[in-house]
């Protein structure tokens, strides 16, 4: 019997070792890769060379527009797109996001103005849109949550009825696409990706402004340089923003394997979703059909009557079985310390704050073996069926509430 029992009232724990919730996906690195370092170290170019003229060029045809401005960072992308549009006033956005989206519109001296989500696709919901944007709107910045599109062609009408410039935070949604089969990357003005460690695909660090507007293109690769257009007399307030040349080899060696890798993140969800798709009280993030999310997270969202648990309560149930989870975004950018004076009182943002609360992401790993994914979804299961002890134990102070 006690084999059965969850690790949290004294069963064996399902897995011998934690898992982490995620990895970084990096291609093998074989001799190829090795002579390519080589070359940059002694090219005499760490940064501004052949591999980030390289990177950029492989960046834009895969994602199929006409510019890919690469950068240090996702947040540095944002935070210089803005600066590029000079915009004063309110900036429309998800308060249910990473906290890089908020920080990049004040850094520009931006107001936030929160849009509550769709609870099921977790996206900026076009309804609530519309009833934030005012006279004083001089942005939309919308998310596609979790490498999933945001109702983007909905959002793109209203924002060039009022013409208010419409910017995406794609950050986990490199090789995503929109229902219509596109690439994310190529809608509103820009679409800025983050290349950091736990996105699809990393180069370390870093991230792509993906524009069709050469203007705009033109001006941030003076903006990642500081504002200077090569003449040291600078045009605007830029910054150093370049990404090295070793980051963008990295770029341009895992960028090949980016389908294949999207592929076996599909097939781990579809795994799960098979396990997991009848346990009353546990459901996914919804994408719109014929939409392909990049699954940078695996979403779960914990219904505490029906599940019996907690979002927390089953997050510490987890770990104790070895299964380490996250809680993304939660707290939402309207209740972080930073954000107190756009704070809004409860019930203004019904759904980010039910969506936070009970959302909770799952481990998915580079070429995650489906066993693996079997173990999880058994550990959430029998978490489940004692979930009336786990309580009793959490009203007494034994389980992470
Ligand atoms: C929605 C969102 N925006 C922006 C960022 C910032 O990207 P970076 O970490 O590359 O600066 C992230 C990072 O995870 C993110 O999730």
């Amino acid at each position: 019997m006690r084999a059965n029992k969850p690790a949290i009232l004294g069963g064996t724990p399902i897995l011998s070792r934690d898992v982490p919730v995620t990895r970084p996906t990096v291609a093998p690195c074989g001799p190829e890769f090795h002579r390519v370092m080589d070359r940059v170290l002694n090219s005499g170019f760490l940064t501004k060379g052949a591999e980030l003229e390289g990177f950029e060029r492989e960046v834009a045809a895969f994602i199929g527009v006409r510019n890919a401005v690469a950068v240090s960072s996702g947040t540095m992308g944002l935070t210089l797109t803005l600066r590029c549009l000079g915009l004063l006033g309110h900036a429309v956005m998800p308060s249910f996001t990473f906290m890089a989206t908020g920080h990049a519109a004040r850094w520009n001296g931006l107001e936030p103005r929160f849009a509550d989500i769709d609870p099921h696709s977790f996206a900026m919901a076009p309804g609530a849109t519309a009833s934030a944007i005012t006279a004083e709107t001089a942005l939309v910045l919308a998310v596609h949550p979790f490498g999933a599109p945001c109702e983007v062609d909905e959002i793109e009408s209203l924002c060039t009825s009022r013409g208010i410039p419409l910017v995406l935070d794609a950050a986990a949604a490199l090789g995503g696409c929109y229902p219509d089969g596109t690439r994310i990357g190529a809608k509103g003005l820009a679409e800025i990706f983050s290349l950091s460690p736990t996105k699809p695909l990393t180069c370390g660090e870093g991230g792509i402004i993906a524009t069709n507007n050469d203007d705009l293109a033109k001006e941030l690769r003076i903006a990642r340089e500081y504002g200077n257009p090569g003449n040291q007399d600078s045009v605007l307030l830029g910054l150093n923003g370049r990404m090295p040349e070793l980051s963008a080899a990295l770029g341009r060696h895992n960028l090949p394997r980016l389908p294949e890798w999207l592929a076996q993140r599909r097939e781990a969800v579809t795994r799960y979703q098979r396990n997991l798709i009848d346990t009353a009280g546990l459901t996914f993030q919804r994408i719109p059909p014929t939409a392909q999310s990049t699954y940078k997270d695996l979403c779960v969202m914990v219904d505490r009557e029906l599940f019996g648990l907690s979002r927390d309560m089953l997050a510490g149930a987890l770990q104790q079985e070895g299964v380490t989870t996250r809680r993304y975004f939660d707290p939402p950018l309207h209740r972080q310390a930073a954000y107190r004076q756009w704070a809004v009182p409860r019930g203004v943002l019904p759904c980010t704050e039910s969506v936070a609360e009970g959302i909770l992401s799952l481990p998915l790993l580079p070429d995650m073996a489906m066993d693996l994914v079997d173990q999880i979804c058994s550990a959430i299961l029998r978490i489940r069926e004692h979930s009336a002890e786990i309580s009793g134990l959490s009203a007494h102070g034994g389980a992470d509430e």
